[in-house]
Parts: C-alpha cells; sequence; structure tokens
C-alpha cells in the first residue's frame, strides 16, 4: 500500500555482522551453518521472508544481525551452499565497514552428511564428513560419492 508507514523492522547494529539477501526463508538454515543453536547467548535479530527491492524488483529475503562478532571466511562461504546472493556486512560503530558477497568452497568438512549409508562418516566413528566441490557435485573424499542433489537437503 502507498502510504503505509515503513518503519525499521529490526535494528541498525552497533558492532558486528549482518547477513543480508539471505533467500527468502532460509535464515534458520544459516543459523544452523554458524553453529547458532536455541541455547546461544549472542545477541541476534533475525528476520524472514520481508520485503526487498533488489535491482528494481520486489523479492523476499532473509537478514541475520550478530553483534559483536565477526565471522570467518569458512563460516561465510558455507552459506554459500544456500545463498548465494548473500552479502556479508562488517558493522563496526554503526557503521559499515566492509561489504563483500559469498563464495561457494572448495572443501566442506563436517556440515554436509554423505548420502552413502555405508559411508565410514556415517558410522559412529568420530569421523567428520569431508566433500571436494566439483563441477558435477559434492565429491565424498572418503567414499567417492558424489553428491548431485541440493546440498540444502543434506545439511548436518
Ligand atoms: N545495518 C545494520 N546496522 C547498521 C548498519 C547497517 O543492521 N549499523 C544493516 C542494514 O539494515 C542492511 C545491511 O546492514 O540490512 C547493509 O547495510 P547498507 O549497506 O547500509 O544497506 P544497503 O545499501 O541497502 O545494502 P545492499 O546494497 O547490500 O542491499
Ligand atoms: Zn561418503
Amino acid at each position: 500500500m502507498e502510504n503505509e508507514p515503513r518503519g525499521l523492522l529490526i535494528s541498525p547494529i552497533r558492532d558486528g555482522t549482518v547477513i543480508d539477501h539471505i533467500s527468502a526463508g532460509a535464515a534458520l538454515t544459516v543459523l544452523r551453518m554458524l553453529d547458532i543453536t536455541g541455547q546461544t547467548d549472542e545477541e541476534l535479530s533475525i528476520a524472514t521472508n520481508v520485503t526487498s527491492m533488489t535491482s528494481g524488483h520486489e523479492g523476499k529475503k532473509d537478514i541475520v544481525k550478530v553483534s559483536n562478532r565477526e565471522l570467518s571466511k569458512e563460516e561465510v562461504d558455507r552459506i554459500a551452499l544456500i545463498s548465494p546472493h548473500a552479502t556479508i556486512n562488517i558493522i563496526r560503530d554503526y557503521i559499515v565497514v566492509e561489504k563483500k558477497g559469498v563464495e561457494i568452497p572448495k572443501f566442506l568438512s563436517g556440515i554436509i552428511r554423505c548420502t552413502n549409508a555405508g559411508c565410514i562418516t556415517n558410522d559412529n566413528e568420530p569421523i567428520k564428513s569431508a566433500f571436494e566441490v566439483t563441477e558435477e557435485g559434492l565429491h565424498c573424499l572418503y567414499c567417492d560419492t558424489v553428491i548431485t542433489t541440493n546440498p540444502e537437503n543434506h545439511i548436518i
């Protein structure tokens, strides 16, 4: 509606990281990838399915704000598996001091479950899964299975 007031859905943060332009509905998966659980004592804001204007057309997106923390490159790149258009904004003293995209990593460790039930990483051994990301899909370094389906379906 034209005259509908548009307030800020979630407040700006002083220091930390804003993960913006997350695919609509994927915020909770992003939190899981950052190992943030219901037991967290971190200051977080999450917005899901908010209206966003991107290159002139309206769409929906999710946003996650984590105060007082900057994420490692490995952490942010995991997000690329489910939200290739996410942006990472580093905030210091309310100012966006850095903005960058996410890149799909070449290797994934302990994030995706191998689809081969017989794979050693699915035994009750303390062995983390390990995949090389190739053109064909995710290649398990233990059993050579190649996962070609959406990685979001195989997140641990
Ligand atoms: N943000 C925040 N707290 C701040 C500054 C910015 O939470 N102190 C958030 C904004 O709400 C936005 C994101 O960080 O979700 C990026 O901020 P900014 O670059 O100012 O917004 P845009 O120009 O709209 O970014 P883009 O072009 O990447 O969409
Ligand atoms: Zn395997």
